[in-house]
């Protein structure tokens, strides 16, 4: 099958030499996207910036902001079977990128920020992306609900949540522990290496 996968964090510019980013490392994203190729899956990652190596055998484009991301997926995802966005892309950006390098003022500043589009969202009313549908959720409470109320309001077929206030999973760690949240169950697994977990997430997600 042809597997879509976004990952990592989107950078959103204030001006020519700040960001605002989200904290993700890409390691859930690029795991998911070499257990793909290993299974014998056709593999796009679209990603933001990440320390990590490309995985082989798959094709890659990278992007910086959310609005790169949109872009990229949008022209992309209708090849697509299968589709899983792990990306942490930013809610927000800047509503105005300065040319130049903004000097110090006052003993405050003031950012206006403006709301990004949801790609995961967009999939389904927007782009008319009919194949099996992945999203991710990172939650500090309430994590079943308020996975499975993204589930519900951006069409997913699963939606794997994890709860990002535990110190010892998510983010940097090389483990993580989600709970899959589907419309209408869910199911808690173990934790586990995010390699072996990839491996197993592709497992049920070709069985969707
Ligand atoms: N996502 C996306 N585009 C965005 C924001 C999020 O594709 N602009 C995707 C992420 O890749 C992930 C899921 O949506 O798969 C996470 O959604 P999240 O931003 O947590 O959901 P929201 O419904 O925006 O909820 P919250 O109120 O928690 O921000």
């Amino acid at each position: 099958m042809k597997v879509l996968i976004t990952a990592g964090p989107t950078v959103e510019p204030i001006d020519p030499v700040r960001y605002l980013t989200n904290r993700s490392s890409g390691k859930m994203g690029y795991a998911l996207a070499a257990a793909a190729a290993k299974r014998g899956h056709s593999v796009l990652l679209i990603s933001g910036p990440t320390s990590l190596g490309i995985p082989e055998g798959i094709d890659f484009i990278p992007i910086e902001s959310a609005a790169d991301m949109y872009q990229a997926v949008e022209s992309q995802i209708g090849r697509h079977d299968i589709a899983i966005f792990a990306a942490a892309v930013a809610d927000y950006t800047p509503a105005q990128v300065a040319d130049q390098k903004l000097k110090k003022m006052g003993e405050e500043m003031i950012i206006t920020l403006k709301r990004t589009k949801d790609i995961l969202g967009s999939a389904r009313d927007i782009m008319g992306f009919k194949g099996r549908l992945v999203g991710f959720a990172a939650e500090t409470e309430n994590v079943e609900n308020n996975a499975r109320g993204k589930c519900l309001r951006k069409k997913c077929d699963l939606v794997v949540a994890n709860d990002v206030s535990r110190k010892d999973i998510g983010f940097d760690s090389s483990e993580n522990e989600v709970t899959l949240v589907y419309p209408d169950r869910s199911e808690a697994l173990p934790q586990d290496s995010k390699e072996h977990l990839a491996y197993h997430l592709m497992e049920i997600i070709e069985e969707l």
